[in-house]
């Protein structure tokens, strides 16, 4: 296995930019996810890595290895696509093994490897048939198998566990992880689905319109989201985000909703704010917004819009002048529509970001170790 390394990739079709200045650094070992909605240039970045695709501008490494240049075949890299091909004519085992007989692997450790991931994907009972005689799903499992059982630099997939149901998606989400952990795999994995992201992967690249927003561990980029893209992005439900002016009430700093409802803030989010142009985008997450059904001092009246219970927990959805927040209960909690609601942001698990930039407000000091304490709180809340 090798490192993969994009430096400042571009790829352009005529006057689409699919892939804007791209770095980033995949490790020897590493997963990587690549995450982001339809169109933001993910098959593309993973297309320019395989050779698929030329280059416009930047550089391609591998281990240390400047790729550019290199024909596809002569990377050593195994893919897999969403829209798999198995030759129709060939039993499973020699679907699996055909990638190995093109390398001259003698036939001992062929048998060894099909048996090896024919194990990992479940699909033993399956080896003596033809792909027409397989539903799509364990199709899908074939072809994925064609390229693990493989000992390449790196694995490319783009969006492999697409066409599995969804009990079947949880669970090869699950083998994969492991497959990854056994032979200390580099992977670049492709997908729309930001929880796969955060289940698997090492770290979790995240990007819109051509450009890579955030690249780090799930954890610190969901914690931590550098800009509103990436806040409303990544966790789910989607944080919410509303507009507010930075202000003062009472002599303490406060945020005002463009609908017209004031919230104050902490010393520290005061600052923070103070460092705006005036205007702020606030990030709240479902499990840090705090509910009450009486009238308190500084919190904020909204409506139940409606309440959805899990079993787990409850999603209650409220209005807030004309928008939509979205805060959790437990699982008991239960309310009729246009019930009032009041509620309060967690001050150490708000976020903050400029209006105008749409970057999030550094964290002074203070603050930081604040983060830590919002988070530690946030745990204490959910149990
Ligand atoms: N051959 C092409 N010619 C022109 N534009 C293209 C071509 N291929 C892709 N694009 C454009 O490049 C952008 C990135 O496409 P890409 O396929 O990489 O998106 P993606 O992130 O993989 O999306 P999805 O999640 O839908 O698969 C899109 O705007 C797309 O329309
Ligand atoms: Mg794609």
């Amino acid at each position: 296995m090798a490192g993969v390394t994009l430096r400042e990739i571009v790829k352009e079709y005529g006057d689409v930019v699919a892939v804007d200045h791209v770095s980033l650094e995949v490790q020897d070992g590493e997963f990587v996810a690549l995450v982001g909605p339809s169109g933001c240039g993910k098959t593309t970045t993973l297309n320019l890595v395989a050779g698929l695709l030329e280059l416009t501008d930047g550089d391609i490494l591998i281990g240390d290895k400047l790729i550019n240049d290199l024909d596809p075949k002569d990377r050593d890299l195994a893919m897999v696509f969403q829209n798999y091909a198995l030759y129709p004519n060939k039993k499973v085992y020699d679907n699996l093994a055909f990638p190995l007989k093109m390398r001259g692997t003698p036939k001992g450790e062929i048998a060894a490897r099909v048996r090896k991931t024919a194990e990992i994907l479940s699909i033993e009972h399956l080896l003596d048939r033809k792909p027409k005689q397989l539903s799509g799903g364990q199709q899908q499992r074939v072809a994925l198998g064609r390229a693990l059982v493989r000992n390449p630099k790196a694995f490319l997939m783009d969006e492999p566990l697409s066409n599995l149901d969804a009990k079947l998606r949880v669970q090869m989400r699950a083998e994969l992880k492991r497959f990854h952990q056994e032979i200390g795999a580099t992977v670049l994995y492709v997908t729309h689905d930001q929880m796969e992201a955060v289940t698997m992967a090492d770290k979790m690249a995240v990007m819109s319109g051509g450009v890579l927003q955030q690249y780090g561990p799930p954890d610190e980029v969901y914690r931590h989201p550098v800009n509103v893209f990436v806040a409303g992005f990544v966790g789910s439900p989607s944080m919410n985000l509303l507009r507010a002016a930075v202000t003062a009430a009472d002599g303490q700093g406060a945020l005002r909703g463009t609908e017209g409802w004031l919230h104050p803030l902490s010393p520290a989010n005061a600052r923070r704010a103070a460092a705006s142009s005036g205007d702020v985008m606030v990030g709240i997450r479902h499990n840090q917004v705090h509910l009450s059904r009486e009238e308190r001092p500084g919190w904020v009246e909204t409506r139940v819009y409606t309440v959805e219970p899990t079993g787990d927990l409850t999603y209650v959805h409220l209005r807030l002048g004309g928008q939509l927040l979205v805060a959790s209960a437990d699982a008991e909690w239960r309310a009729a529509p246009d019930d009032r609601v009041w509620v309060e942001f967690d001050q150490g698990s708000l976020h903050l970001f400029d209006a105008q930039t749409e970057l999030a407000l550094p964290l002074a000091d203070a603050v930081a170790s604040g983060a830590t304490v919002g988070s530690a709180r946030a745990m204490a809340t959910a149990g």
